[in-house]
């Protein structure tokens, strides 16, 4: 199976590209449903820190899951900078969110999520999602937390020999971006498995507390979980220096390709080779459309029949068919200035107007809205009584 899911089961976007973010699922259902109340559609909530340009590794592990779901369930993107601040908070780096969130957000939408069904939102412009957070941070004990191994990792790769607050609260967080839209599902790459473990166990103990208002989300594996970097390093990162981003060009897709590494035992042409665990022929796996092709390459590099270079420019070309439709699209949309800002502070707005509703459920149910309330009305009577 390549990565292309979302091409081949003709759920490829429509490439029409609308500046105008207005719910055409709303219309829909009211068509199709005029006498009975529309059942909820189910909702996808996943997304990114903003820390920078999207690759290959992101594509197989969250953005396919992304685009073969996006219309059959509600679409909510969380650009997520709050949670970039557990371990980035330099004044500098907060500057540099507006940017990176475009670059993410046009990555996205090049990629094949297509604004009219996906909602995408910046999570710090959402204050009720904090105010959820707060809520949640009394459903998860501390051991739990610190039983969340990527933390560490995080906190390491930070270079922080301390564990932030903030960063132990991240599977936290992520549970109230997950729950204040009640999201469904959450397709995610391995290093967040365990936080929506989390989110699951914070929305039973929520609802056996205060009553069923959350569903339980559901975990979305990638067909791929990870994917090597190009120097056959476990994963491919932007800042290992090993990654081919979405955005590149064909010249440097065929530069990155060709400094690839392959079989170190290898040193000729004839030599038979190993392909498990080949990065290049993971990427031929991963990417390239023709499987008699790749058939082919693994039989001739067995046998010691093909070079090292036939292999690479092999793999050159299906990339470049890969991208080439994003290219296409990425050029639509950066021809059209503010519009992939527009979309972000559309949706943004409509997502404020979704949490907003689910926070005053939770509040309700949890009866902290009731104790405002009693105090409020008492207060009224008291300024009556005065005549005030
Ligand atoms: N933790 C995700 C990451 O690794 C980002 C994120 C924040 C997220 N909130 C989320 C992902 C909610 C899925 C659902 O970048």
């Amino acid at each position: 199976m390549t990565a292309t899911t979302g091409q081949q089961d003709g759920t490829q976007p429509s490439g029409r590209i609308h500046p105008v973010t207005t719910s055409p699922r709303t219309a829909v259902a009211d068509e199709q449903a005029p006498a009975a109340v529309p059942a909820r559609r189910k909702r996808m909530l996943t997304g990114d820190r903003p820390t920078g340009k999207l690759h290959l590794g992101h594509f197989v592990g969250s953005i396919a899951n992304r685009i073969h779901y996006q219309r059959e369930y509600e679409t909510f993107l969380i650009i997520a900078d709050l949670h970039m601040l557990t371990t980035k908070n330099a004044r500098k780096d907060i500057d540099e969110v507006a940017k990176t969130a475009r670059d993410m957000v046009l990555d996205q939408l090049s990629a094949g999520i297509d604004p009219e069904y996906a909602t995408f939102y910046l999570q710090s412009a959402i204050p009720e999602v904090s105010e959820l957070n707060t809520l949640f941070q009394n459903l998860v004990t501390v051991p739990r937390l610190e039983r969340v191994p990527s933390l560490k990792d995080m906190a390491r790769a930070a270079g922080k020999d301390e564990m932030p607050y903030g960063l132990l609260g991240y599977p936290v967080l992520q549970a109230a971006d997950i729950l204040c839209v009640k999201g469904d599902i959450v397709p995610v790459g391995k290093d967040n498995h365990a936080h929506v473990e989390v989110t699951r166990e914070i929305a039973r103990r929520f609802n056996f507390l205060y009553g069923e208002v959350f569903p339980i989300p559901e975990l979305i594996e990638s067909q791929i979980t990870t994917l090597v970097g190009t120097d056959g390093q476990a994963k491919m990162s932007k800042s290992l220096g090993n990654a081919i981003m979405l955005s590149d060009d064909a010249a440097t897709v065929r530069k990155k390709v060709a400094g690839m590494y392959t079989d170190p035992n290898r040193i000729r042409a004839d030599i038979p080779g190993t392909v498990e665990g080949n990065p290049v022929f993971a990427y031929h796996d991963a990417f390239n459309d023709d499987p008699a092709e790749v058939a082919d390459l693994k039989d001739r590099y067995r046998a010691g029949r093909v070079g090292d270079v036939e292999v690479k420019d092999k793999l050159t070309a299906a990339i470049d068919r890969f991208l080439e439709p994003m290219r296409e699209r990425r050029s639509t949309f950066e021809r059209q200035s503010g519009l992939v800002d527009e979309i972000i502070v559309d949706g943004t707005e409509r997502t404020r107007r979704e949490v907003q509703v689910v926070v005053a459920e939770v509040k309700k149910a949890m009866g902290i809205t009731g104790s405002y309330n009693q105090l409020r009305r008492k207060a009224e009577q008291a300024r009556k009584r005065r005549g005030s």
